[in-house]
């Protein structure tokens, strides 16, 4: 296997040596890993991550499938952000992180020396917890990447095609002009999903992309992912249960305990990880026992 260590300067590596005790060194990594059916994504393995010396990761590894949706689980604190942060490479805007492992986009490197971490960010695009559209037009909001990317299509219909596949173009197509700010939670956080639809990626990940809408919200964004599943492949965090058991095909269940921080418990094709946990961590987990 192989590990590549980077750092961002010695002082992190020093404080990374000093802070990995015992425990996380010989953690082995869980056995309840399914390996996903058909064509995958992402493949990760050994996977550690330390915020300035701190351990928010440690030997992850799963291979996440293409054109599906995973969901990521686990009580807050356990390292889901941090996990999805790490498949475009979000973490490396954070000073002092330190990243050990590999995480492979259809068999590249995405950590690779020569891959540009701007060229992977458009691949795979991220919406976030709190929808936030820029303070512009709804047209400005999804024309925005492709113009800074000089993109040389008809703007127009790039605004059209993406706002359709959000879900939002009915709602939106007679007040193109209007502040995206002006549009409701939901539609905003749909706002935000074309805007990353625009810039042409293969994955969408959301971070807690619900959690700040209404019920009703809700569902039209679970049923959006569940469409976009013809195209993009879809990594979604959540602490909703009810949500991963109704939108994704695989859930990834993490955790932190007194002695592994951000451990991946259990992996698992989402109705056998409902119906038959392999881990009574697990069980405990999604019967509502804590978190
Ligand atoms: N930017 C950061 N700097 C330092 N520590 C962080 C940062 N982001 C997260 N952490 C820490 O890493 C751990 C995992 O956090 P996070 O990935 O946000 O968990 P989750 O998304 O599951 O709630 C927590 O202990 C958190 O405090
Ligand atoms: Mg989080």
């Amino acid at each position: 296997m192989s590990i590549r260590v980077r750092a961002t300067s010695p002082t992190d590596e020093q404080a990374r040596e000093a802070l990995r005790g015992k425990p996380a060194a010989e953690h082995r990594p869980s056995e309840n890993v399914a390996k996903p059916e058909g064509e995958l994504a992402f493949s990760i393995s050994d996977l550690s991550l330390w915020y300035s010396g701190k351990q928010a990761l440690t030997r992850v590894g799963l291979d996440i499938p293409r054109k599906k949706v995973t969901a990521l689980i686990g009580p807050s604190g356990c390292g889901k952000s941090t996990l999805i942060r790490c498949l475009n490479r979000m973490n490396d805007l954070i000073p002092g992180v330190t990243i050990e492992g590999n995480v492979t986009y259809r068999n590249a490197d995405i950590y690779g020396s020569d891959v540009d971490p701007v060229e992977v960010r458009r691949r795979i695009g991220m919406v976030f917890q709190k929808p936030n559209p820029f303070p512009k037009s709804i047209y400005e909001n999804v024309a925005f990447g492709a113009k800074v990317n000089g993109f040389r299509g008809n703007l127009d219909d790039l605004v059209e095609s993406s706002l359709k596949r959000a879900a939002l173009w009915d709602e939106v197509r007679d007040d193109l002009k209007k502040s995206g700010l002006a549009l409701s939670g939901g539609q905003q956080q749909r706002l935000c999903i074309a805007r990353a639809l625009a810039n042409n990626p293969d994955v969408i990940l959301m971070d807690e992309p619900c959690s700040a809408l209404d019920p009703i919200a809700t569902l039209k964004i679970e049923d959006l992912m569940r469409e976009l599943t013809t195209d993009y492949t879809i990594v979604v965090v959540t602490h909703n249960m009810q949500q991963a058991a109704r939108v994704s095909d695989y859930t990834a269940f993490m955790l932190t305990d007194e002695e592994i921080t951000g451990q991946l418990i259990e992996y698992a094709p989402t109705e056998t990880m409902f119906t038959q946990p392999a881990d009574q961590r697990t069980e405990d987990y999604i019967s509502g026992r804590f978190g």
